[in-house]
C-alpha cells in the first residue's frame, strides 16, 4: 500500500500591499465631525479675528519647524549627504521661505520671479537651484553669475544657455532633469527622456562642453504621491546613469535631486480614510529614495549630495484659515448650506481636498451635515460639498485647517481682495502680508481719458 504523501501546510502571513491610489468612496470616515478646538497656533482664534478681520490665514512656525525637522531627520538618518531645496511655488511668501533658509533649506525656483522673491531676503545664487520649462534670458545670465545650479528642462534651452554661456564667466553649472515612466500617468511634459536615450545625450554634450559643469542629475514625477516604491525605482534609474556617466567619460554628476511631490497628511476630495492613515510618512519615502543610493555609495564609491524638493509636505500642515459663517439657508433638494467668507478664491486646494473644517469654541449642539460654500458670486465656490458641523448659525467661527500649501501662490483676487496673512513666531503674531485694498488692487491699472465718465 502506498503511503499517502504528507502535504504540510505552511502558514503564509497576510501581505499589505499600498494602493497606487487611495480608494475613492464616500464613506462617513473620512467626514467624521472634527474635534472642536480653542487655540490656533497657540493662539485665541476669536481674539485673533477681533484683531485681525475675517477671514484671516494664519502659519504656524513651531508646526513648519516640525514639519521641516522630521523631513529631514527621516532622511538623514539613512544618508547624511542631503539637503532640502524647498519648492517656493508652493508658498512664496517672503516670510515663510526665510523661516525655511533659517531651518537650513536651500531653495528651488521655478521662474525669475520666485528667483527674486529668494535674492530679495539676500539668499545667495549658490543656494537657489533654477529649474521649470521657460527662464528667461536676462534670468538665465544672472542665475549663473550667481552661481546657482540651473536645471535644463528641453533642446531649444540648451541651445540658448549655450549661446549665452560665452559671455558669462566662470564654468555654469548645469543640471539636467530625466523624465522617466515610474509614475502613472507620466509627466512627460518636463525634461529630458530616459528610456529614448534623449537624457544621456544631453549629459554628453553638457559634459564636452568646457563652459559647463555637469552638477546634477533632477527628477520630480507628480505631486502627492502616495506609492513611494516610485521614488526608489526613480533614484535607482538616476544613480544608474549617473554610474553610466562615469564609466564612459569619467565624471560623475555631484548630486542627484529627486525632486518633490511628497503628500502631505491632508485628506484627497472623496477618499475613504484621512489623509494622516493614508500617507506615506517621511521615513516611508527615505527608506525607497535612499536605498539606490546607499547601494551606490557602497558597491560603487559614488556619493552624490542628494537633493529634495518637497512643497505640500513641508507647508501644507502649519497653514489655517480662520473664517465666520455669514449665511445659512435651505437647499432646493433638502439639507441646508452655509456660507463661510472664505472661498476657492484663496482656498483653491478645495477642488481637490476634503480639507479638514474644526469648529472654533461652540457650546454642544446638535449636530448636522450641510454644504459648505464660500462667499464668491459663483455656485463652484464649493469648500467641502458635505461635511458634519454643529448645526451652523450666523458668526459661527470654523478652522479649515492644513492650507499651507499652494492656496497663497495660486490665491486670486477675484471678487474679493484677499485678507490678512499673519504667523505665529514664538509667541508673538506678525503681519506677513497686510489685508489687500482696492488701490493695491487698482495700482496697475490705467484708464484712457476719453473713457472716463464725464465730470470725473
Ligand atoms: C520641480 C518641482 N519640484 C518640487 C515641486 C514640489 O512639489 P510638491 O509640493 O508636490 O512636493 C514641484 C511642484 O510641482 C516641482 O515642479
Amino acid at each position: 500500500m502506498t503511503k499517502a504523501k504528507k502535504t504540510t501546510r505552511l502558514y503564509e502571513a497576510p501581505k499589505v500591499i499600498p494602493l497606487d491610489r487611495p480608494m475613492t468612496t464616500r464613506s462617513p470616515l473620512s467626514q467624521r465631525q472634527a474635534q472642536a478646538m480653542d487655540r490656533i497656533a497657540g493662539h485665541d482664534p476669536l481674539a485673533l479675528l477681533e484683531q485681525y478681520g475675517s477671514p484671516l490665514v494664519i502659519f504656524d512656525g513651531k508646526q513648519l519647524k516640525k514639519s521641516y525637522e522630521g523631513f529631514v531627520g527621516a532622511f538623514k538618518q539613512h544618508y547624511e549627504k542631503m539637503h532640502v531645496a524647498y519648492s517656493v511655488k508652493t508658498n512664496y511668501l517672503s516670510s515663510l521661505v526665510a523661516f525655511l533658509y533659517q531651518q537650513g533649506a536651500k531653495m528651488e525656483v521655478v521662474s525669475g520671479f520666485e528667483y527674486a522673491v529668494c535674492r530679495r531676503l539676500g539668499i545667495p545664487g549658490e543656494d537657489i537651484t533654477f529649474n521649470g520649462p521657460w527662464k528667461k534670458n536676462a534670468e538665465l545670465i544672472g542665475a549663473f553669475e550667481n552661481g546657482s545650479q540651473v536645471n535644463l528642462d528641453n533642446h531649444d534651452e540648451l541651445l540658448r544657455v549655450e549661446r549665452l554661456a560665452k559671455d558669462i564667466p566662470g564654468k555654469k553649472r548645469i543640471g539636467i532633469r530625466v523624465n522617466m515612466d515610474v509614475s502613472y500617468p507620466p509627466w512627460d511634459k518636463f525634461g529630458f527622456n530616459l528610456a529614448s536615450g534623449d537624457a544621456m545625450a544631453m549629459a554628453k554634450r553638457i559634459l564636452a562642453n568646457p563652459e559647463f559643469e555637469l552638477a546634477g542629475l533632477h527628477m520630480h514625477v507628480g505631486t502627492y504621491i502616495p506609492n513611494p516604491d516610485q521614488y526608489r525605482k526613480g533614484a535607482s534609474a538616476l544613480v544608474e546613469l549617473a554610474l553610466r556617466l562615469r564609466d564612459k567619460f569619467g565624471v560623475a554628476p555631484g548630486s542627484i535631486d529627486m525632486g518633490g511631490g511628497y503628500a502631505s497628511s491632508n485628506t484627497l476630495r472623496g477618499q475613504m480614510l484621512q489623509g494622516t492613515a493614508t500617507s506615506p510618512t517621511p521615513e516611508m519615502y527615505a527608506d525607497c529614495v535612499t536605498e539606490p543610493l546607499i547601494r551606490a555609495k557602497e558597491k560603487e564609491g559614488y556619493e552624490p549630495e542628494l537633493i529634495l524638493e518637497p512643497g505640500r509636505a513641508l507647508v501644507d500642515d502649519c497653514g489655517d484659515i480662520i473664517t465666520t459663517v455669514v449665511s445659512v439657508k435651505p437647499l432646493r433638494g433638502g439639507g441646508r448650506a452655509a456660507i463661510i467668507d472664505a472661498g476657492v478664491n484663496i482656498l483653491p486646494t478645495a477642488y481637490w481636498y476634503d480639507h479638514e473644517i474644526t469648529p472654533i469654541a461652540t457650546e454642544p449642539r446638535p449636530t448636522e451635515r450641510v454644504k459648505l460654500f464660500g462667499p464668491l458670486c459663483m455656485q463652484i465656490d464649493v469648500v467641502r460639498p458635505k461635511v458634519t458641523l454643529p448645526s451652523p448659525r450666523p458668526g459661527d467661527v470654523y478652522a479649515i485647517r492644513k492650507v499651507g500649501a499652494y492656496n497663497f501662490s495660486q490665491s486670486m483676487q477675484f471678487i474679493y481682495s484677499r485678507p490678512n496673512y499673519v504667523m505665529a513666531l514664538d509667541d508673538e503674531v506678525h503681519v506677513i502680508r497686510r489685508e489687500e485694498t482696492v488701490a493695491d488692487a487698482l495700482a496697475l491699472e490705467s484708464v484712457p481719458d476719453s473713457l472716463m465718465p464725464k465730470g470725473s
